[in-house]
């Protein structure tokens, strides 16, 4: 029996490594292995709710990765969050241009990444699961400019390619992801290049527009990834099976959604700038223009709560609700998402092997009342 499940469970993960998982379409029935929906213990946490808790602690790793090296430069190293000693010239802008608070946000989103996947481990190993560690993937240079620790780290913040169309998803009154729609980015540009989110080292401390222009980019960062999270736990909670385990997503998920609610504010701050260094512009989103179909509510920047939009069927009136929370397939593309934005460029192929066998493996569960 027991070496019955083992080869069953080796099997599913060569399955997986081979690169052919398609959770949309993939069932615990096609691969032959009950697992995902078995009983864990006797609690009544299923396999499926471990695998999301087991993706979501390795994403929670990888948030804390990126926001420890935007506390080293532009929060408040401190013995919470500690490391780094501030890019001064970095953190001036954040402060002078989008927010005078804005390092202690920056300290207070990493001391949450912190706690996040801490605590999802070590619930995790309570339950007799085995926790997740990446540090095996921590190979990837940082920035070498004053203030950052030079250390291995797990994401690249340096070479960023990333869709900011969350801004026109959240303004939207008519349309919504979950039904197919799609929203123009707010700064296109950042869709066409690879960009510095912090200074690489102190030659990006000047001219100063350049330096404006990466501030504002780690800006506009910020709601992206907060955003992701915003999505994600809603997305999976609708498949986990213990009310515990379900507890855990609902009182996580919403933390991310203050961080984003935060983020879309203070991003909302920036001033139209062109980086004369490599021509990436952050327009007037007040003033336009607006791409066809849409218009100045689309961009405004002090419209930071959700507008109500169309939500499970157009017969039903508009609801103010987190988009998108479809949730087939939800980790695997979050994951995607995050690749493609370059925030792992660098990494091994075991990593990805790693992190895409953890999101198949989410992707598989299923609720069991
Ligand atoms: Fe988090
Ligand atoms: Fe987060």
């Amino acid at each position: 029996m027991q070496i019955k499940k083992l080869r069953r469970a080796s099997s599913r993960r060569s399955f997986l490594r081979a690169g052919l998982a398609a959770p949309a379409v993939m069932s615990a029935a096609v691969l032959g292995d009950p697992l995902p929906s078995k009983a864990f213990d006797r609690s009544g946490i299923t396999h499926g709710d471990i695998n999301i808790l087991r993706f979501l602690a390795a994403l929670e790793i990888l948030e804390t990765d990126l926001w420890q090296q935007y506390n080293e430069l532009g929060g408040i190293p401190d013995s919470e969050v500690p490391g780094g000693s501030v890019s001064k010239p970095f953190q001036d802008i954040l402060v002078n241009v989008l927010d005078m608070d804005m390092p202690q946000y920056i300290h207070d989103n990493t001391e949450d990444e912190i706690s996040h996947f801490r605590f999802i481990n070590r619930y995790l190993l309570s339950k007799g699961a085995k926790p997740v560690s990446l540090e095996r993937f921590r190979g990837l240079n940082g920035s070498t400019a004053t203030g950052a620790q030079k250390i291995k780290r797990l994401t690249n913040l340096m070479e960023l390619t990333f869709d900011t169309s969350w801004w026109t998803r959240y303004r939207s009154r008519t349309r919504n992801p979950d039904f197919g729609d799609t929203f123009p980015a707010a700064i296109p540009g950042l869709l066409k290049g690879k960009f510095p989110a912090i200074p690489r080292s102190d030659a990006d401390l000047n001219p100063p527009d350049h330096l404006k222009a990466i501030a504002f980019t780690a800006a506009f960062h910020f709601g992206t990834i907060e955003q992701g999270g915003s999505s994600l736990y809603p997305s999976l909670a609708q498949r986990v099976s213990n009310v515990e385990v379900l507890r855990i997503l609902l009182s996580i998920g919403p933390t991310e959604t203050m961080h984003f609610q935060t983020w879309q504010d203070k991003a909302g701050n920036f001033t139209p700038v062109t980086d004369p260094t490599n021509g990436l512009t952050f327009p007037d989103l007040n003033n336009g223009p607006f791409p066809p179909g849409f218009g100045v509510e689309d961009f405004q920047t002090n419209l930071i709560m959700p507008e109500p939009t169309v939500f499970l069927s157009p017969q039903l009136p508009v609801c103010s609700i987190i988009r998108p929370t479809e949730t087939q397939g939800a980790a695997t593309a979050a994951f995607n998402g995050l690749r493609r934005s370059g925030l792992f460029n660098g990494q091994s192929d075991a990593f990805f092997a790693e992190m895409n066998e953890l999101a198949a493996l989410a992707d598989l569960a299923q609720r069991e009342i």
